[in-house]
C-alpha cells in the first residue's frame, strides 16, 4: 500500500500536520517509537492541547493510522520529521531524536522519495548531518531522492492561525527539491514561502525566535527599573502600540517558557560559538535577563509581604497559572516551576490553581493544588498571578484577594500590585 506522507513524531507538530494532510485528502502514516502514543492515536486519543479525541476520530475515519514500525516507511512517497530537538547538558542541541528518526528514514529510503526535516535545529543540520546518514545508503540528494527543511511554526493554542493559514517557509538542497518540498506542502498550506537553500530556512526559524526572546527580554529589563522609577509599563507598551508603524508590542512576565522560545536562540548562539569562535551576545544577554526573571518575581513577592508586616517564610502563596501558555495546558520549560523553587526556597507554603492542569510536580516543592479558587484567593496571604488564562476574572479576583501580584499586567484597578 502506498501513503502519500509519513509522519515521524507525532507531537504537538507532527498531529497538526498530519491532520491538515488529511483534511486535504492525503493518505497519511504516523510513526513514532512511543508504543504509547501510537496506540492511544490508534484507539482514538489524543495528547496534545490543539487536538480534540474527535479530531483524531475524524482523521482515523480518513485513514490514518499510527505505527512503531518502521518498514512501512517505505510505503510513502514523502517523509517528514518532526521529532523533539532539546538541549543538551552542555547547552548544544541535542540531536539524538533527529538522528535516529533520519536513520529509520534512511534504511528505507526509496528513489524518488522526499524528505523533510521540521525539527527546529541549527543552520546546516539538514545538509551536514541529515543528507549524509540519508546518502549512505548509496542513493544521492537532489539526484534519486529529495531533501529539505521546512520550519515548524506552529502556535499551540491560537485559533486564528494553524497549519492552513500559516505561510510554510521550504527550503531544499537543490532547486528540484525545494519544488518538490513545495508541491507537497502547496496540497495544504495556503502560501509556501521559498528559500535559497537549506540554511536560509533553518536560520529563518532561529530569527523569528530570537527576535521574540530578545525583544521580551527587553521588556523584562525595562519592567525592572519602571518599578524603581514608578513608571507603569502596561500603560507604556500600550501607548507606544498606538504607533501604526516601525513598533511591535512585548509584553513583561515571570519569565519565558514553551519548547521553542528559551531553547531556540541557543542554536543560533552555539553554533555561532561551536563554528566562529565568538559569542553572539544579544541571545546570551536576553537569556541571562529571561532567566531571571522568576528569581526577580520572589523577590518582589516577598517585598509585597514585607511591606504589611509578613514574612514570606510562612506565608500561604497561591500561584494562578502554571502553564508557559495562555489557555493551554503545556507545562514544558514553564516560568512557574523555578518560581515555586525560590519561593518554596524563601519558605513560602505553595498552593496553585489551574484549569489545565491537575497534577503539577516540581522536584523538591510542596505545591497542593486548590479547586475552590474564590475561597483559595481569599484565603491565601499572597496570590501571584502567573499565567493569564481565559477563566480568571483578574480584576475580581484582585478585589477580593488579601494581596495580589499581577505578573501579566491582566488586571486594571488599584487591587493589585503588577510587575
Ligand atoms: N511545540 C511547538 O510549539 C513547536 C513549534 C515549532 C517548532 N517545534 C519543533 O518541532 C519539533 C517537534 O516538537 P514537538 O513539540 O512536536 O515535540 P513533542 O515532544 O510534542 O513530540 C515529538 C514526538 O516525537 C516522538 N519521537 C521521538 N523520537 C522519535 C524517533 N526517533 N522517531 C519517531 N518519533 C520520535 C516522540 O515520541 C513524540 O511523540 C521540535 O524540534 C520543536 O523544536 C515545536
Amino acid at each position: 500500500m502506498s501513503n502519500d506522507v509519513v509522519i515521524l513524531g507525532l507531537g504537538y507538530v507532527g498531529l497538526p500536520l498530519a491532520q491538515e494532510a488529511i483534511k486535504a485528502g492525503l493518505t497519511v502514516l504516523g510513526y513514532d517509537v512511543n508504543a504509547k502514543v501510537v496506540d492511544s492515536l490508534n484507539a482514538g486519543r489524543s495528547h496534545v492541547d490543539d487536538l480534540s479525541d474527535a479530531d483524531i476520530a475524524q482523521m482515523l475515519a480518513g485513514g490514518f493510522r499510527a505505527t512503531t514500525d518502521e518498514t512501512e516507511i517505505a510505503s510513502a512517497k514523502t517523509a517528514v520529521i518532526c521529532v523533539p530537538t532539546p538541549l543538551s547538558a552542555d547547552g548544544g542541541p541535542d540531536l539524538g531524536a533527529v538522528d535516529s528518526a533520519t536513520r529509520a528514514v534512511a534504511r528505507n529510503l526509496r528513489p524518488g522519495m522526499v524528505v523533510i526535516l521540521e525539527s527546529t535545529t541549527y543552520p546546516g543540520t539538514t545538509d551536514e548531518y541529515v543528507r549524509p546518514i540519508l546518502e549512505a545508503g548509496g542513493l544521492t540528494a537532489g539526484t534519486d531522492f529529495h531533501l529539505a527543511f521546512s520550519p515548524e511554526r506552529i502556535d499551540p493554542g491560537n485559533k486564528q492561525y494553524g497549519p492552513h493559514n500559516t505561510p510554510k517557509v521550504v527550503g531544499g538542497h537543490t532547486e528540484a527539491c525545494t519544488e518538490a518540498a513545495a508541491a507537497f506542502y502547496g496540497r495544504f498550506v495556503a502560501t509556501v514561502v521559498r528559500t535559497k537553500g537549506t540554511r536560509e530556512a533553518e536560520t529563518a526559524k532561529l530569527l523569528e525566535n530570537t527576535y521574540r526572546h530578545i525583544n521580551i527580554a527587553l521588556v523584562n529589563e525595562m519592567a525592572k527599573f519602571c518599578h524603581h522609577l514608578g513608571i507603569d509599563l502596561w500603560d507604556v507598551i500600550k501607548a507606544a502600540s498606538s504607533k501604526p508603524f516601525g513598533f511591535q508590542a512585548f509584553y513583561p512576565g515571570p519569565g519565558v517558557g514553551g519548547h521553542c522560545i528559551p531553547i531556540d536562540p541557543n542554536y543560533l548562539s552555539h553554533n555561532v560559538r561551536a563554528k566562529l569562535g565568538y559569542p553572539f551576545r544579544f541571545v546570551e544577554l536576553a537569556q541571562e535577563i529571561n532567566a531571571t526573571m522568576p528569581a526577580y518575581v520572589a523577590r518582589r513577592a516577598q517585598n509585597i509581604l514585607n511591606d504589611a508586616g509578613k514574612a514570606i517564610n510562612g506565608a500561604s502563596v497561591l500561584l494562578l497559572g502554571v502553564t508557559y501558555k495562555p489557555n493551554i495546558a503545556d507545562k514544558r520549560e514553564s516560568p512557574a516551576t523555578p518560581l515555586a523553587r525560590a519561593l518554596a526556597g524563601l519558605g513560602a507554603k505553595l498552593s496553585f490553581h489551574d484549569p489545565y492542569v491537575q497534577h503539577w510536580d516540581v522536584p523538591g516543592v510542596d505545591a497542593i493544588r486548590v479547586d475552590d479558587l474564590e475561597t483559595a484567593v481569599a484565603q491565601a496571604d499572597l496570590v501571584i498571578l502567573v499565567q493569564k488564562h481565559q477563566q480568571y476574572d483578574a480584576d475580581h479576583l484582585a478585589s477580593i484577594a488579601q494581596r495580589f501580584f499581577d505578573t501579566r499586567g491582566a488586571t486594571s484597578g488599584d487591587d493589585a500590585v503588577r510587575l
